[in-house]
């Protein structure tokens, strides 16, 4: 029997999920409560930047593997194995995940299912316990004829390589109360099964909190990193050298230790402060005290950048009052504002918070982004939008590199030389060879190293 799949909740993980399992030979059906979405995702027309997604939608609506849908009733006949991909926002003041959709659409979903037997298996990232009320949800559902039952799935894609980690993904974990469940996910599942990707069945509260802890773990490697680099920059020393010298360690490893302006997007800092709320609930908050300390050491490294543009400006600033900043009435170039490169998502992204800090201060910002300005510009009009480097960075008293794309990764300093009025630098993400830039004449400062 080949299994038909449901995918509810369109968004960048649904939208994802769904072309991948279309990939996978699979018939699809994506659902969601937004016609609009559901007429551009048919067109291939995502709202979102993702490399090779477009187009991976775009053949499987067009081989007839792949179709959205808002009607739930149509899926609930349809479908073997529904797929719960919507999103588990942070609530206001960061005060733990919104669980509004997930409940909603299980639940509208378990009312909707008519097949004899069918899965609910939920990808989303929620608070432990939410796989163990849902299951008690669904099942009370139903009566015992129909043979419904939920899993636990969590995802670990990353933007920019959403497609490359659904579909050859490094592990799979499932959650499952019944044996038939983790069965037929092995079915689902069977092409990376035949690659040797690692398997781990278990149950629902290690499935959600594998998730969990894997972002908290990445976050805290980051600050790690970061916490070092404010005692490089005290005393001296080389902070990527350090990295790569830990790194080398194969109990470390190097990934996810390159030091900067920290980690933002929509899953680490919304993850690790969702985790610290649920532990609290279970009386357990010294547990993850820890990670307090890592929000505060990552959003430390945006309030460097600040200081250091300050001092950076200062130069020629005669005054001393507290109430202005050195930034004031300087021309201020922001290079990259989306949270990370291939991507344009500016969910809690450290580019855009200096931008805005700046501006706030008093300084023109002006910012250009391969993919990130029309986002940035919804969150924060009152920036100079461009559409190059060098139009950015056109009489800049000061350019700040925030986000490590390609092409800025490859500037040198005489793209900017005779571009800008000053020719100082901070290069927030520590990707371009300082020596070069001070001997083209530049002032450049970088996070982890000493700046004097
Ligand atoms: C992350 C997890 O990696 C993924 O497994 C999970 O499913 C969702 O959250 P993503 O948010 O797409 O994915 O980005 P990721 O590549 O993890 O980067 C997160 C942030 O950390 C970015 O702002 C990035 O710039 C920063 N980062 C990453 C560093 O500052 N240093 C590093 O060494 C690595």
């Amino acid at each position: 029997m080949t299994l038909n799949i449901s995918v509810i909740g369109t968004g960048y993980l649904g939208a994802t999920h769904a072309a991948c399992m279309a990939e996978l030979g699979f018939d699809v059906i994506g659902v969601d409560v937004d016609p609009e979405k559901i007429d551009s995702l048919s067109r291939g027309d995502l709202p979102f930047h993702e490399p090779g997604l477009p187009e991976l939608i775009r053949k499987h609506v067009d081989s007839g593997r792949l179709r959205f849908t808002t009607d739930m009733g149509e899926v609930g006949a349809w479908a073997d194995v529904h797929f719960i991909a919507v999103g588990t926002p942070q609530l206001p003041g960061g005060t733990g995940a919104d669980m509004t959709y997930v409940d909603a659409a299980t639940t509208s979903l378990a009312q909707a299912i008519t097949k004899d037997r069918a899965l609910i298996v939920g990808k989303s990232t929620v608070p432990v316990g939410t796989a163990a009320r849902l299951y008690d949800l669904v099942k009370a559902e139903k009566n015992d004829d129909v043979d419904l039952s939920l899993a636990w799935n969590p995802e670990f894609l990353r933007e920019g390589f959403a497609v490359k980690d659904t579909v050859e993904p490094d592990r799979l974990v499932v959650g499952t109360r019944h044996e038939a469940d983790e069965q037929l996910l092995r079915e689902v599942y069977a092409e990376a099964l035949d690659r040797s990707t690692p398997w781990v069945s278990t149950d629902f509260e290690t499935a959600e909190l594998v998730k969990v802890a894997a972002n908290a773990f990445l976050a805290t490697k980051i600050s790690f990193i970061n916490a070092f680099s404010e005692v490089t920059e005290t005393v001296g020393g080389d902070i990527a050298t350090l990295a790569d010298a830990i790194g080398f360690d194969e109990r470390i490893g190097r990934k996810f230790l390159n030091a900067g302006v920290g980690f933002g997007g929509g899953c680490l800092p919304k993850d690790i402060r969702a985790l610290q709320t649920r532990v609290g609930e279970l009386g357990l908050d010294h547990t993850m005290r820890f990670l307090n300390e890592m929000d505060h050491i990552n959003l430390r490294r945006r309030d460097r950048v600040i200081s250091l543009a300050e001092e950076i400006l200062g130069g020629d600033y005669a005054g001393t009052d507290e109430n202005h900043s050195a930034v004031e009435g300087k021309r201020i170039a922001v290079l990259g504002i989306t949270f990370k490169p291939l991507s344009d998502d500016v969910r809690d992204s450290p580019g855009l918070d200096i931008a805005g800090r700046l501006y706030n201060a008093g300084a023109d910002v002006s910012v250009y982004d391969p993919q990130g300005n029309a986002n940035a510009a919804k969150r924060f009009p009152r920036l100079g939008y461009v559409d190059s480097m060098t139009e950015a960075a056109r009489g800049a008293d000061l350019v700040v590199l925030t986000t490590e794309w390609n092409e800025f990764k490859q500037l040198a300093p005489a793209d900017l030389n005779e571009v800008v009025a000053k020719r100082q630098f901070i290069d927030a993400r520590n990707v371009l060879p300082a020596p070069e830039w001070e001997q083209a004449g530049w002032t450049i400062a970088q996070l982890g190293r000493k700046f004097d």
